[in-house]
């Protein structure tokens, strides 16, 4: 039988921890020191972390605020029952309505993005007695059973072994780039174009879900998308679900996404950065119209943990007195910048919403053909030996999806382009 070295802690992981998913080369990386948008793996490599820990360190790894409030809550109180609550909690539910749109007034916690969605799903269906939900194409709400249900990507559909439930229904959204007409009002047109036959076919849909940037590829529909899709769903009476779990919290350059469009949803679910980093937090927040007949059946056991709610609010107030949010717009702007100068001819388009987006590679900026996967696996691996920490994603698998805290600096942004110069200058010549 062979052993594993106690203190090789790859070794370890390979033998013990299960992922679903890895890229085949240098993943995992296992983290063992963070600070800022820094990371450190356990053999000393430095990377630059454009994932923010997977968008959720907004106010930057280990945030010395974040970590002094959840120290002091540690020795205070740690968890009570989803019937009773802590001062964290209560805060951070005033904080959170404080900040939302006006037309939410009250939150729900859950552990998790998915769990909130579901809640959210629940509440809107049981508010309008009615079944059925629209989601967007291109849509993502995570990965349990139900928030599957609502989304679009067929590769994540087909891991529950579809059917899923045949109630819900996608709706197209404007992908600009990609659109036949290649501009705003044509992607806009193009996805309207039958949309209200769509609704009219579907009279018993209890609400829409939509993410109001999408997340996946970084698409920001045009305000003309949305203020037709708002009026539409009004009229029939559908009510919006806001899924802000990625958008939220500064993430595009305002506290919520919803911002950007004077959205007013009827439900609203925040998540990721929710605990500022310490974990197992989402939100979902509603009217006081829409919370009279919840009833949730149960509350997730760990939903509003104290030493999490600690962590969250510590995270808001490090935002907000840091100017983070106005940091996420300004930093948006400089990657644009930073990006397009580069003049690459694999660059087709680069998409930033504060600092959500990304850049999207093409093998041919005129067909706007998307760039082979080898070419994007030795793009990412290169990056990686570099010390850049990435991920990709699209609808086409081809955008580099660089989402970093949002206290980065133009300096750090700047090393990412002059890494990314070489990258892909290297592996065109490879
Ligand atoms: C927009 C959106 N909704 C929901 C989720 C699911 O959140 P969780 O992974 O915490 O369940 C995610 C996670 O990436 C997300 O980006």
């Amino acid at each position: 039988m062979s052993s594993t070295d106690p203190d090789d802690i790859e070794a370890l992981d390979r033998k013990y921890v299960m992922r679903p998913w890895t890229h085949p080369k240098g993943e995992p990386v296992i983290i063992a020191k963070a600070k800022g948008c820094t990371v450190w793996d356990v053999n000393g490599k430095e990377y630059l972390d454009l994932t923010a820990g997977y968008f959720v360190n907004n106010a930057g790894h280990c945030h010395p605020r974040i970590a002094a409030a959840v120290t002091k809550q540690v020795n205070e109180v740690l968890q009570v029952s989803g019937k009773h609550g802590t001062i964290p909690m209560v805060k951070l539910a005033q904080k959170l309505i404080g900040l939302a749109p006006k037309s939410v007034h009250k939150a729900f916690f859950s552990t998790g993005g998915s769990e909130a969605n579901e809640v959210a799903l629940k509440m809107a269906r049981q508010y309008t007695k009615k079944p059925d939900i629209a989601y967007l194409a291109n849509g993502y709400h995570g990965l349990t059973l139900g928030s599957l249900e609502v989304t679009a990507s067929e590769k994540y559909r087909e891991s529950a072994a579809k059917p899923l439930g045949k109630d819900n229904y996608a709706i197209p959204i404007p992908y600009v780039y990609r659109s036949k007409s290649g501009t705003p009002a044509g992607a806009v047109a193009e996805a309207l174009d039958g949309l209200e036959r769509l609704f009219d076919s579907h009279p018993n849909t209890a609400a829409i879900i939509a993410e109001p940037i999408q997340a996946v590829g970084g698409l920001a529909p045009p305000a003309e998308w949305w203020a037709a899709v708002d009026k539409i769903r009004k009229e029939r009476g559908i009510l919006l679900i806001a899924d802000e779990v990625q958008t939220g919290l500064g993430r595009t350059g305002k506290m919520f996404a919803c911002e950007h469009y004077g959205l007013l949803p009827d439900i609203l679910v925040g998540g990721k950065g929710l605990s500022g980093g310490v974990g197992s937090l989402a939100v979902t927040c509603a009217s006081d119209e829409i919370v009279k007949p919840f009833f949730g059946g149960t509350t997730p056991t760990s939903g509003g943990n104290a030493v999490s709610a600690a962590g969250g609010l510590a995270m808001i107030e490090a935002i907000i007195d840091e100017r983070l949010v106005e940091n996420a717009a300004a930093m948006g702007r400089h990657f644009t910048e930073a990006a397009w100068a580069l003049k690459d001819p694999w660059i087709g388009d680069v998409r930033f919403i504060g600092l959500l987006g990304g850049i999207e590679l093409v093998a041919d900026r005129n067909s706007k053909a998307v760039l082979g996967k080898t070419e994007l696996a030795k793009v990412k691996d290169h990056l990686h030996d570099q010390g850049m920490l990435i991920t990709i994603s699209g609808l086409h698998g081809n955008v580099l999806r660089l989402q970093p805290p949002l206290s980065i600096t133009a300096a750090q942004i700047d090393q990412f382009i002059a890494a990314l110069k070489t990258t892909l200058t290297a592996v065109r010549g490879s």
